[in-house]
């Protein structure tokens, strides 16, 4: 398979936050492009620890890492963070929005703060790119609210309108459906899931909640994959 056809792959990685306490280990592991891929393990097991390391925003003790076929371990700090913002779209459990911009500005930030983001909207406006995706997710009306003003399952589209924005290869999201009660977490799946196929999107998606594996392409048990005993 050629490596433009695979989004992650991982050989021998190891990794401790303290050198003589391994937390992950996983021999082999690779995602192909545009798989939907659901990462279950209880708490603790090292679902977000591997999502860091995915990210570049941690960085292995061991091991081949790579990402789109490139190897972050040997890129600098600062070509780290642009390769992060061009590639991919990061939802964060607790969805890490700007309190002091509103809906749409939180949505652009991306674009705004990565030339590869921006490029490719191809001419469209940004505020038009955050406005289709707002509508997509059903937040339109709120664009100029201030995100402080939001109900949980709003917030939670907003992350993910703003990591989607600019059409990144790979979305990352880190439990983004544990405030939300189970109607909207499918809801909420499902304009996530479009929204990914729509631009090809590799789509890695951690949760507690095994429920949610039926409605992925694939599923990984971490605690299973990985060779650290918690
Ligand atoms: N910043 C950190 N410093 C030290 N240990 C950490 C840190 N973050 C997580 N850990 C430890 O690493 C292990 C995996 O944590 P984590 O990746 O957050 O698990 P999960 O997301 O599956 O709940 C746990 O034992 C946790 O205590
Ligand atoms: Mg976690």
């Amino acid at each position: 398979m050629s490596m433009a056809q695979t989004a992650v792959q991982i050989e021998n990685l190891v990794f401790g936050y303290k050198p003589e306490q391994p937390v992950l280990n996983i021999s082999d592991l690779s995602i192909n492009r545009g798989a939907r891929v659901f990462i279950h393990g209880p708490s603790g097991s090292g679902k977000t620890t591997l999502l860091g390391l995915l990210a570049g925003v941690l960085a292995a003790d061991n091991g081949r890492l790579e990402i789109l076929g490139h190897n972050l371990a040997a890129m600098s700090g600062g070509k780290k963070d642009t390769f992060r913002g061009s590639h991919m779209g990061y939802i964060f459990q607790m969805f890490n929005l700007i309190p002091y911009l509103n809906v749409r500005e939180n949505i652009v930030l991306p674009c705004r703060i990565n030339r590869a983001r921006h490029d490719r909207l191809q001419g469209r406006n940004v505020n038009e790119a955050a406005a289709e995706l707002a509508e997509h997710l059903g937040i339109a009306s709120f664009l100029e609210k201030d995100v402080t003003e939001l109900s949980v399952g709003q917030q939670q589209r907003v992350a993910a309108a703003r990591a989607l924005i600019g059409g990144p290869e790979i979305i990352i999201a880190d439990e983004p459906t544990s405030a939300l009660d189970t109607d909207h977490r499918r809801g909420f799946l499902k304009l996530l899931f479009e929204s990914c196929e729509q631009n090809n999107a590799t789509l890695l998606f951690v949760s507690h909640d095994r429920g949610l594996a039926e409605l992925f392409h694939r599923s990984i048990a971490l605690h299973e994959i990985n060779r650290v005993a918690q």
